[in-house]
C-alpha cells in the first residue's frame, strides 16, 4: 500500500518521481504528491486521484535536483488533497512521504505535539512534526530522524526532505518494503525497483530498523544505534518490456495472454539438465518430514492455496490445512507435532501474511514461501523459497500469478511425492505443456469470452459462480475476479451448498457461472444447474471436453483432472475483464484497491 519514490542527482527530478510513481501506482492511487527542493527552498504539489491527475498540477517552471513522492492507499484519513503526501512540519522546513502505519500516532501526539495544530488527518503528519519538534530542541536533523523513528511502532518506509540540508534525503524503513537505487552521480530510493528501472537497475536492499543518508554521491546505511552497514548492490533484473503494456490496452490482458509462457517457463525452471523435475532439496526434506502443511495465505494466493491442498494430498500424501493469514494470526488451532508453513504469496510484502510468518517463527516451526517477488520480506525471512517465475504482475486483479503458483505447487508436490518413493500415475512435464497449449488456445479464443460478458452480464447486478471439488476452489477465484473489477456482486459456492440459502437469491434472468470438469461430480453439478434453472438462473455452463452436454456455453479443451484449475479459470479472467470494460470501469486499478497490501 502507498508507493514512494525519491531521486537526488544532476537531473531536474519532477518527471523521474512522475515516471517512478506511475509504475507504483499497483500499490495504491487515490492520491499522489511530489516534493521538490531546488534554491528556493521546498515545493509540495498533490491531488486527489492519479498520478495522471498530479502531472496536471505540477508547475513546469519549477526545476529541482532533489525530490521525493508518494502514491497513496488511504489508511488514516480520506483520500483528499489534504491527506494526500508529502506531510510538512509546522515550520515548512521538513517534508516527508511515509508507506505504512504508525500503531501510535495519537499517543505520540498527545505526549509531544499537543501544541502543534495538526493540518491532516494522517498518521504520518505525525512523524514530520516530532522530527521537527526534536530538532527545535537542539538536535541534528539526523538525530531527530533517528529520536522519532525509535519512537514509532508500526510499520514505516519514509523519505525526508530537510529545506536547511539541501544535499542529502533521509531514509527509513521497518516493516514496509524499500530500496535504494545506485546511479552514476545520482541515487534514488523506491518502494519497488521497477519504479526507477527508468535510471537504474543498481540496488541495495534495506533491512528492517535501517536508517539511510542518500547523497548525490553517497549512500550511508546505518543501524537506529548509528553503527554503519556495508551491503552490496545487486542487478534487478527486470526488463523494461516486462513492466510496459505495449500494445495491450490493459496490463490485465497482457498477463493474460503470457499465461501460457509462463507455464512453460516455470517448467523450464523446475527442470534439472537432464529434464528431470528439481526442487531444492532442503524443501523436499522439509515436505517430507513433516507431518502436516499449513498454507497460509490471503486473496487469490488462498484460492491457488486451496487448490494446492488437493495437489500435496492427493499427489503427495501430504495432509494440509488453508488458512486465511488475516484470521490465522489471531486464532491459531491447534497444530500438529511437526508442522510446515508454506506462505503463498505473489508480491511477498502481504501485511496479513508476514505477521503469521512471525509469529511462526518465535513457534520456532519451518517455513517456506512460494512468490512472484524474489528479495521480498517474507522470502527474506522465511527459511525456504520457492519462485513463481511468473514475471511482473501490474494489473490489480491477480491472473497469471495464480496460475503459476498452481503449477509450482503441482510440481513440488510431484517432486516430493516422488521423492518420498510414491509412484505418480501422471507425467506432469508431459500434462503441463498440454495445459500450456489449452490455455494458448482460450486466449486466443477472446471475442467468445466477450460474448459471455455481453450476453450474461451486461446488465445484472449479481452472478453466481458454483463447481464442485477442483471447480469449487476456481469458482471463489471466478467470483473474485469479477467482483473486483466489475463491481457485481459475486459469489463462489460450492454447487451443493446453494440450495441451503443462497437459492433464496436466484431470480429470473440471474447468473450462474458452473464449471463441470470434475468427473466424479459431474452428475451432481449438472443437478445443481437445473436447480437453479427451475428458479429461472441464466447458466453459463464451462465443460471439460468430454463432459460436455448439449446446450453448453463453452467447452475446454482436455487436460488431465488435477490441472483442470489451469484451465478453467482462463475463460472466469477474460469474462471478468469484458465485463469490466462493458462498464467502464478501470481494469487495471479498481475502485478502493492495491496490488500489494502491506498493512494489516
Ligand atoms: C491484494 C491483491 C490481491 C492479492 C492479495 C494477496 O488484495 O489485490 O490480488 O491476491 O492482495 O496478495 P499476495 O501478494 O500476498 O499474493
Amino acid at each position: 500500500m502507498c508507493g514512494i519514490v525519491g531521486y537526488i542527482g544532476d537531473l531536474d527530478s519532477k518527471e523521474i518521481l512522475l515516471k517512478g510513481l506511475e509504475k507504483l501506482e499497483y500499490r495504491g492511487y487515490d492520491s499522489a504528491g511530489i516534493a521538490v527542493r531546488n534554491e528556493d527552498g521546498v515545493t509540495v504539489f498533490k491531488e486527489k486521484g492519479r498520478i495522471a491527475d498530479l502531472r496536471l498540477a505540477v508547475e513546469d517552471d519549477v526545476t529541482a535536483k532533489t525530490g521525493i513522492g508518494h502514491t497513496r492507499w488511504a489508511t488514516h484519513g480520506v483520500p483528499n488533497q489534504l491527506n494526500a503526501h508529502p506531510h510538512q512540519s509546522a515550520s515548512g522546513r521538513y517534508t516527508l512521504v511515509h508507506n505504512g502505519v504508525i500503531e501510535n500516532y495519537h499517543l505520540l501526539q498527545k505526549e509531544y505535539l499537543a501544541d502543534i495544530e495538526m493540518k491532516s488527518d494522517t498518521d504520518t503528519e505525525v512523524i514530520v512534526q516530532l522530527i521537527e519538534k526534536f530538532s527545535k530542541d537542539g538536535m541534528t536533523t539526523a538525530e531527530a530522524f533517528r529520536y522519532t523513528l525509535e519512537l514509532l511502532h508500526g510499520s514505516y518506509a519514509i523519505a525526508l526532505l530537510d529545506a536547511e540540508e539541501a544535499q542529502t534525503i533521509f531514509v527509513a524503513k521497518n516493516k514496509s518494503p524499500l530500496l535504494v537505487g545506485l546511479g552514476d552521480d545520482f541515487n534514488v530510493v523506491a518502494s519497488d525497483a521497477m519504479a526507477m528501472l527508468q535510471v537504474t537497475d543498481q540496488y541495495v536492499e534495506l533491512h528492517d530498523l535501517e536508517m539511510v543518508i542518500v547523497k548525490k554521491e553517497s549512500v550511508e546505511i546505518q543501524k537506529l544505534d548509528g553503527t554503519v552497514v556495508e551491503r552490496d548492490s545487486y542487478t534487478a533484473e527486470l526488463d523494461m518490456s516486462d513492466i510496459e503494456k505495449g500494445t495491450y490496452p490493459h496490463y490485465m490482458l497482457k498477463e493474460i495472454d503470457e499465461q501460457p509462457g509462463v507455464m512453460r517457463k516455470i517448467i523450464q525452471a523446475y527442470q534439472n539438465e537432464q529434464g528431470e523435475l528439481e526442487i531444492d532439496q532442503d524443501i523436499i526434506t522439509a515436505l517430507n518430514e513433516a507431518d502436516r502443511l499449513y498454507i497460509i495465505a490471503a486473496g487469490t494466493s488462498y484460492h491457488a492455496g486451496l487448490v494446492g491442498k488437493e495437489y500435496f494430498e492427493k499427489i503427495a500424501g501430504i495432509p494440509v490445512e488453508v488458512h486465511i493469514s488475516s484470521e490465522f494470526g489471531y486464532n491459531m488451532p491447534l497444530l500438529s507435532k511437526k508442522p510446515l508453513f508454506l506462505f503463498i504469496t505473489q508480491s511477498g510484502e502481504t501485511a496479513d501474511s508476514r505477521q503469521v510468518l512471525v509469529k511462526i517463527k518465535k513457534l520456532g516451526h519451518p517455513t517456506l514461501t512460494l512468490t512472484n517477488a524474489k528479495g521480498s520480506t517474507l522470502s527474506r525471512e522465511a527459511d525456504h523459497t520457492l519462485l513463481l517465475h511468473a514475471g511482473p504482475e501490474i494489473a490489480v486483479a491477480s491472473t497469471k500469478a495464480y496460475t503459476a503458483q498452481i503449477a509450482v505447487l503441482a510440481i513440488t508436490a510431484a517432486v516430493a511425492a516422488e521423492k518420498a518413493g510414491r509412484k505418480a500415475d501422471f507425467d506432469i512435464v508431459h500434462e503441463m505443456s498440454i495445459v500450456a497449449n489449452a490455455v494458448q488456445s482460450l486466449v486466443d479464443s477472446k471475442e467468445k469470452m466477450e460474448q459471455i460478458a455481453t450476453d450474461f452480464l451486461s446488465t445484472t447486478r449479481n452472478a453466481f459462480f458454483i463447481g464442485r471439488n477442483l471447480d469449487f476452489c476456481v469458482s471463489m477465484e471466478g467470483a473474485l475476479k469479477l467482483k473486483e473489477i466489475s463491481y457485481i456482486q459475486a459469489e463462489g459456492f460450492a454447487g451443493g451448498e446453494l440450495k441451503h440459502g443462497t437459492i433464496a437469491l436466484i431470480e429470473e434472468g440471474t447468473p450462474i457461472f458452473a464449471l463441470a470438469t470434475q468427473k466424479a461430480v459431474s452428475l451432481n453439478i449438472r443437478g445443481n444447474v437445473k436447480e437453479v434453472v427451475a428458479r429461472g438462473a441464466n447458466p453459463c455452463i464451462i465443460a471439460m471436453e468430454g463432459m460436455e452436454e448439449e446446450g453448453d456455453t463453452l467447452v475446454l479443451p482436455n487436460v488431465h483432472p488435477l490441472l483442470t484449475p489451469l484451465v478453467s479459470v482462463i475463460p472466469l479472467q477474460l469474462i471478468s475483464y469484458y465485463a469490466s470494460l462493458h462498464r467502464g470501469c478501470d481494469v487495471d486499478k479498481p475502485r478502493n484497491l492495491a496490488k500489494s497490501v502491506t498493512v494489516e
